[in-house]
């Protein structure tokens, strides 16, 4: 599978935001490269709860922020971050009991929610907080 290369078009305009997101493309990145060696499913496990647990952070940051500037579509917004952490809860345990490699669905739906996410959902509040001037 291909990895996510990032470039500016990720970029929401915030820096700890865009930072963050960095970093969870880093981590699927790490697991979509642990598809091709030979590690234990302890590493794998880790890994997706490190995703996890920094997914939850990053969400913690930027709905603080959009709270604190009143974006209108916060609750749609955190809808989504709802979904995911459902979601990750989920196949990280499954994948904890019974897998010895990342399967290929978790994978894609990693990598196409964040890709999907970032774009789109994200890329939405650009705008508002380039008019609230917040970098
Ligand atoms: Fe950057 Fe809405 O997560």
């Amino acid at each position: 599978m291909e990895k996510i290369n990032w470039d500016d078009s990720f970029s929401v305009g915030v820096k700890k935001i865009d930072e963050q997101h960095r970093q969870i493309i880093g981590i699927i990145n790490k697991l979509i490269d642990s598809t091709n060696a030979s590690v234990d499913s302890e590493l794998i496990s880790d890994t997706l709860m490190e995703m996890a647990q920094y997914a939850s952070d990053h969400f913690e940051t930027e709905e603080h922020l959009l709270t604190e500037y009143k974006y209108p579509d916060y609750k749609s917004h955190k809808d989504h971050h709802i979904e995911f952490r459902k979601n990750t809860v989920n196949f990280s345990m499954d994948t904890l009991k019974y897998k010895r490699t990342v399967p290929v669905e978790i994978l894609t739906y990693l990598k196409e929610w964040w890709v999907n996410h970032i774009l789109k959902i994200d890329m939405k509040y650009k705008a508002f907080f380039v008019e609230k001037d917040v970098k």
